[in-house]
């Protein structure tokens, strides 16, 4: 019965709703009554569908938001709650999907954060590529208050964006901080009025996806590749991702159409 219940509210409600405007896709995270809380549902389905996105020739661009009054308000606390002990909790690492799955996504994703963005939320949006926040959003990495430690990305992520000092508050604290705030702790790429926040991020995630694929691609793992890596080691592999564009059909068109004063008409070749 309760199975039952499950795949007839599935069937009406996905928990990621899936569109597609051109070529970006707009995943959009659908658990209001939870505020978009991460369970294992969600977090399978979210990134079986980013890779689905990925994996799709005619998509540039995949987009993730969340309804109503949250992006994620974090990882599910009351899913959480029944675990007992450590071995329970690797057992049932409800995120691992997500959190092993998203590096893996080569196509640029932006979080356009439409309001809560707490705990495994904040870390979601940290894991995708650009950050747009509507002025209603609500950062903070709450999780020292449930007596637990962020656990997809907080401690490594956040300090390597904000900053040690900033990470250290954020996380000890648990505190709440503004999109203005996050926008200045350099967390986040613009904040715009909410109504603007969807347009703002289809207007990134359109130009993007008038630009060489190809090139996207290579420009994603150089800056991903500059988080793990020395500045030499980086400087290298960017020179040499540099002289990889060479061999693209696409570096002659870009090349071509600026010589020629017109747009260039990237093939992705
Ligand atoms: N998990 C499960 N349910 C959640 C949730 C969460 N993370 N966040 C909110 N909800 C639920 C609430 O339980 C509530 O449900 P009921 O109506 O059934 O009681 C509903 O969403 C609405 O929430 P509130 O009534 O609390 O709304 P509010 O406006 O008063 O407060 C809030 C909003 C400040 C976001 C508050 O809900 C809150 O503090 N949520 C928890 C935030 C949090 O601690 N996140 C970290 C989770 S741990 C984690 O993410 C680990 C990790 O790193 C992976």
């Amino acid at each position: 019965m309760f199975r039952l219940a499950v795949l007839l509210r599935n069937a009406a409600e996905p928990v990621v709703k899936v569109s597609t405007q051109d070529a970006i896709a707009i995943l959009t995270i659908n658990r209001p009554k939870q505020l978009n809380a991460l369970n294992k549902e969600v977090s399978d389905t979210l990134i079986q569908e980013l890779i689905k996105c990925d994996q799709n020739p005619a998509l540039s661009v995949m987009i993730i938001t969340g309804v109503d009054r949250a992006f994620v308000a974090g990882a599910d606390i009351k899913s959480m709650l029944k675990l007992e002990g450590y071995t329970d909790a690797l057992r049932h690492d409800d995120l691992s999907a997500l959190r092993t799955g998203l590096p893996t996504i080569r196509k640029p994703i932006i979080a356009a954060v439409n309001g809560f963005v707490l705990g495994g939320g904040c870390e979601l949006a940290m894991a995708c590529d650009i950050i747009v926040a509507s002025e209603k959003a609500k950062f903070g990495q709450p999780e020292v208050k449930l007596g637990i430690l962020p656990g997809m990305g907080g401690t490594q992520r956040l300090p390597r964006v904000i900053g040690k000092a900033k990470a250290m508050e954020w996380c000890l604290t648990g505190w709440q901080y503004t999109a203005e705030e996050a926008e200045r702790a350099g967390l986040v790429s613009r904040v715009v009025k909410h109504e603007e926040l969807m347009p703002t991020a289809l207007k990134i995630a359109t130009t993007i996806s008038q630009q060489s694929q190809i090139t996207c691609r290579l420009i994603k793992q150089a800056i991903n590749g500059s988080q793990e890596t020395t500045l030499s080691m980086g400087l290298q592999y960017e020179a040499d991702l540099f002289a990889a564009t060479f061999a693209t059909k696409d570096r002659k068109e870009g090349m071509s159409a600026f010589a020629e004063k017109r747009t260039p008409v990237f093939k992705n070749e």
